[in-house]
């Protein structure tokens, strides 16, 4: 896409990523709420449209088909307008998004709200790992500019609420530079 067509997206397209269990979801779908920008869960997408290579047994997970995953996408995101909730970044072309959130959360409260889901000891330990070593974060630094790459804690309701109404207010402020009202 050349980018005098990034232009003329006149809604922008938010990611929210992080380590399983910071919050996306239920920050996505608070946001999506209260603006009118479409919630799009990549992980169910991957679920229910066969967007993967096979069930991989020892991580428990999806084996990611990227061109499939981008394929299904690209319509949606090059109109622009969507909430894009998914637990990794890397496979989205950097054209896609105009801002990208980094869920982050404590160790100790990631800890709980894991065991909570049921998470076998094995999957608690390796999300925590990732969350120890930033690998998101870091993903996301490597993958899109730094200037829209934003790290929001997760750790309370009070943090939830804020980070909604900073979504709002940045999408607001998006719109009015964009198109002039
Ligand atoms: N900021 C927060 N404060 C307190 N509890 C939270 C917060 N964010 C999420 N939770 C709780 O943690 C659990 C996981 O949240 P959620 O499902 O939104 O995470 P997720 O990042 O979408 O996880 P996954 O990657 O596995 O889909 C839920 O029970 C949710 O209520
Ligand atoms: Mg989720």
């Amino acid at each position: 896409m050349s980018d005098s067509e990034i232009e003329e997206r006149i809604n922008p397209n938010i990611l929210i990523t992080g380590t399983p269990g910071t919050g996306k979801t239920t920050l996505s779908r608070l946001v999506a709420e209260s603006t009118d920008l479409a919630y799009i869960n990549v992980g169910d997408l991957v679920k229910e449209r066969g967007l993967h290579q096979g069930f991989d047994q020892e991580f428990q997970s999806y084996i990611l088909d990227d061109d499939k995953v981008v394929d299904e996408l690209e319509d949606a995101l090059s109109k622009g307008g969507n909430i894009v909730d998914f637990h990794s970044c890397e496979v989205f072309p950097e054209r896609w998004f105009d801002l990208v959130l980094v869920l982050r959360t404590d160790n100790t409260l990631l800890y709980d709200r894991l065991e909570n889901r049921g998470y076998s000891q094995k999957k608690i330990t390796e999300n925590i790992d990732c969350e120890i070593f930033q690998v998101i974060l870091e993903e996301a630094k490597e993958s899109y500019p730094l200037e829209i790459v934003v790290e929001l804690p997760s750790n309370s309701w009070q943090d939830m609420e804020s980070n909604a109404s900073r979504i709002r207010e940045w999408v607001k402020n998006w719109k009015e530079r964009k198109n002039g009202r």
